[in-house]
């Protein structure tokens, strides 16, 4: 416990942690790349980021892209804040905030992809609307991503990934929907960066395939 109020003390004071109390948490919605980043490149935003293993992970492989891990934990913030202090990555910021209150933080179009890294799979039934995928999120997801920016969903979880992949592909305004219940042995793999989250090493280790899928919506 006290290790957990040391980090949020020390991400109070981190300029790339964004969170309540902050004055830039409040005024940063359609000012990323002004006010935070300082350039014009694209954005990449990992949501239930946790310790933002692909936030930090393409950040290394890309200098040409800016990175924005959302989770609503401090302490796991705090972690992949550390390892983007550690590795110099300028081009990496974390939000604090619940998923379902992004628009809060992002104006319509400001995001160009979105990465959903082994969100909580809310198997009950009447958990339904706090699945990721459920539908108001992925009308939020329209509204804050660019045309044609793509979404990327990795999990270990077969019912929230066959669920997904049914929601996501009987809606009209979708295109481009790839997807594998096995991305190690498919050929989408390179696409995921051999990057690998906490999350992903520990249900790999016990077994379960790692399962992916990506879309667009049509830009019409
Ligand atoms: C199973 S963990 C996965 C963490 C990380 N992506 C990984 O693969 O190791 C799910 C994460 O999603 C976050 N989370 C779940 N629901 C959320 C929500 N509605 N808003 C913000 N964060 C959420 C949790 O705090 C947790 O860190």
């Amino acid at each position: 416990m006290r290790q957990k109020m040391a980090r949020f003390a020390e991400n109070e004071e981190r300029r790339n942690i964004l969170q309540p109390g902050k004055a830039i948490y409040e005024n940063i919605r359609g000012n990323w790349k002004t006010d935070y980043f300082k350039n014009d490149n694209p954005i990449v935003v990992e949501l239930a980021c946790g310790r933002g293993e692909y936030t930090v992970g393409m950040a290394k492989l890309f200098d040409n892209k800016n990175f924005i891990g959302v989770d609503i934990k401090g302490d796991r913030l705090w972690k992949g804040s550390n390892a983007a202090l550690e590795h110099g990555l300028e081009h990496v910021a974390f939000l604090r905030t619940q998923i379902l209150l992004i628009e809060k933080f992002f104006e319509e179009g400001e995001i160009d992809e979105i990465w959903i890294t082994f969100p909580d799979p809310r198997p009950r039934d009447r958990d339904e609307r706090r699945r990721l995928t459920f539908k108001r999120f992925l009308e939020i997801y329209k509204r804050i991503l660019k045309p044609g920016g793509t979404i990327r969903l990795k999990t270990d979880n077969t019912g929230l990934y066959e669920y997904s992949v049914e929601t996501i592909s009987e809606r009209p305004d979708v295109e481009n929907l790839h997807h594998t219940n096995d991305l190690y042995h498919s050929e989408l793999r390179p696409e995921c960066l051999d990057i690998r989250t906490k999350f992903e090493e520990k249900f790999s280790a016990q077994g379960h395939d790692i399962k992916y899928l990506r879309f667009n919506f049509k830009t019409d």
